[in-house]
């Protein structure tokens, strides 16, 4: 018996077992938030470029003016730290900070973090760095883009160059957001920037993007005079077969290899998987490998952030019953369950997330966790005064609290958890219509009013805390 569905309410709630050394925080991300993007400097990124092509984020949106966030940067602040939470992670825009993606540092956007970090520090939150959060110089893309091995050293560059400015005050830094959306939504399914569609483009991205993680690892760890804690995010998703037939299990296996262990394995154990090798080399795409490079990859770091949001069951055949596509090629098919659903139809499986956690400890053990973004979209209502009772946002949270408590109790070593997202915000191709946010942005007047998960997010980590 393990499930708290059935322990009664007298019972601790499975939260409680969190320690109070647990890291607790929200997250956001440059482009998604900030808005300003022609202001002191800033140069174009891929997606203020891909927001101009017709079709490709809905409602034509763009992150022209977001929240306004550059704007209004010490307010924002302020509601972190009336939520009492200790860590705020945030990203920094390359394109702001070095405009074109190279040579020296553009003062006027450096300023714009480093007001960021002393703000946060002075209202006792600290910063979390986010390196990359998909926001691309455009004037790096005509070159190549991620794909391009020299991307990889343009990175390492640009993340010294931010280091030499906040590295004093900021201890914890986060190479890149999930290389997985960065390269196969980015490059090999065009649904995000820069909307290129070549599998062999995304495999070499992915790559790149992982060498990129490394270098950058090796330059901060080289350049920081005390202790600074590094790492990656990456987003995982659990795959799991929808029957125990081979074909099943098969198109599992290659899911997880492909979504979780590309990253995974090369990042930890210096290996790319060769299931997956072999997989690509059918379909005949070659990670582009040169000698040395897995040993930059698998350079020690310290955290490994993880990102959840739903779990996907697998199948290996089609509806027709083939297990094979009109292109030969093995059919992997996401079968819906029948599950409660966010509202971008993602699949609510708090339960994976627990086995996830468990999973990463066994078969990736030693690497400290947090989960760097976890949350979910919901068609918020909003009363005559702005609040939002999202008793559904609240009850995805909670569970997915309890099933990252349930995998500490399991031995995973997780070490805090950001709720995505602090505000509402830019949603990539969604644009503005799929709202994360524990605080409501109202987008015609930028008032923000904290939902009742924000309430709720204070209220749970003062009482975990034991400060009530
Ligand atoms: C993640 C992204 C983040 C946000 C959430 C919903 O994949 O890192 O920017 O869009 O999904």
């Amino acid at each position: 018996m393990d499930s708290d569905r059935t322990t009664p309410a007298t019972q601790a709630d499975p939260i409680d077992t969190l320690p109070p050394t647990f890291r607790w925080g929200v997250a956001t991300s440059s482009y998604q938030i900030e808005g300003a993007v022609a202001e002191d400097g800033r140069t174009p990124s891929i997606w203020d470029t891909f927001c101009r092509v017709p079709g490709a984020v809905a409602g034509g949106d763009t992150g022209d003016v977001a929240c306004d966030h550059y704007h209004r940067m010490p307010q924002d602040v302020a509601l972190i730290a009336d939520l009492g939470l200790d860590t705020y992670r945030f990203s920094v825009a390359w394109p702001r900070v070095q405009p074109g993606g190279r040579g020296p540092a553009n003062p006027a956007g450096l300023a714009f973090y480093d007001r960021l970090v002393d703000e946060l520090l002075g209202r006792g939150v600290d910063p979390w760095v986010t390196l990359y959060h998909w926001d691309l110089p455009q004037e790096l893309e005509d070159a190549g883009g991620w794909p391009v091995r020299d991307t990889a050293y343009r990175f390492a560059d640009y993340a010294e160059l931010v280091f030499a400015a906040l590295g004093d005050r900021v201890k914890t830094w986060t190479t890149l957001n999930e290389p997985w959306c960065s390269a196969m939504l980015g490059y090999a399914y065009g649904d995000h920037a820069p909307g290129r569609r070549s599998l062999g483009d995304g495999i070499a991205a992915a790559h790149h993007l992982l060498l990129g993680h490394g270098l950058a690892v090796q330059r901060l760890r080289a350049a920081a005079p005390g202790p600074v804690e590094l790492g990656i995010t990456v987003n995982l998703a659990t795959a799991d077969p929808a029957t125990d037939s081979p074909a099943d299990r098969d198109a599992a296996r290659a899911a997880d290899g492909l979504g979780n262990r590309l990253y995974l394995d090369p990042l930890v154990h210096g290996r790319y998987p060769e299931d997956v090798v072999d997989d690509l080399a059918r379909q005949g795409v070659r990670i582009p490998v040169e000698e040395g490079d897995l040993a930059v990859i698998s350079t020690p770091f310290d955290v490994l952030g993880v990102n959840y949001y739903f779990g996907q069951l697998f199948s290996g055949v089609d509806e027709q019953g083939r297990d094979r596509d009109d292109d030969g090629r093995p059919v992997q098919r996401v079968v819906r369950r029948d599950l409660p659903r966010t509202a971008m139809d993602w699949e609510i499986v708090p339960d994976s997330f627990t086995e996830l956690l468990v999973r990463l400890s066994r078969d990736y053990p030693g690497v400290p966790l947090v989960i760097t973004e976890n949350g979910a979209a919901f068609d918020d209502r909003p009363d005559a005064d702005g609040f939002v009772a999202d008793d559904d946002r609240v009850a995805y949270l909670a569970e997915h609290l309890r099933a990252v408590a349930r995998a500490r109790s399991a031995g995973a070593d997780v070490r805090g958890y950001f709720a995505w997202s602090l505000l509402d915000n830019f949603e990539w191709a969604y644009g503005y219509d799929k709202r994360f946010g524990i605080i409501r942005v109202d987008y015609d007047t930028q008032r923000r009013t904290p939902k009742r998960s924000a309430l709720w997010y204070r209220d749970t980590v003062r009482r975990v805390r034991g400060q009530r």
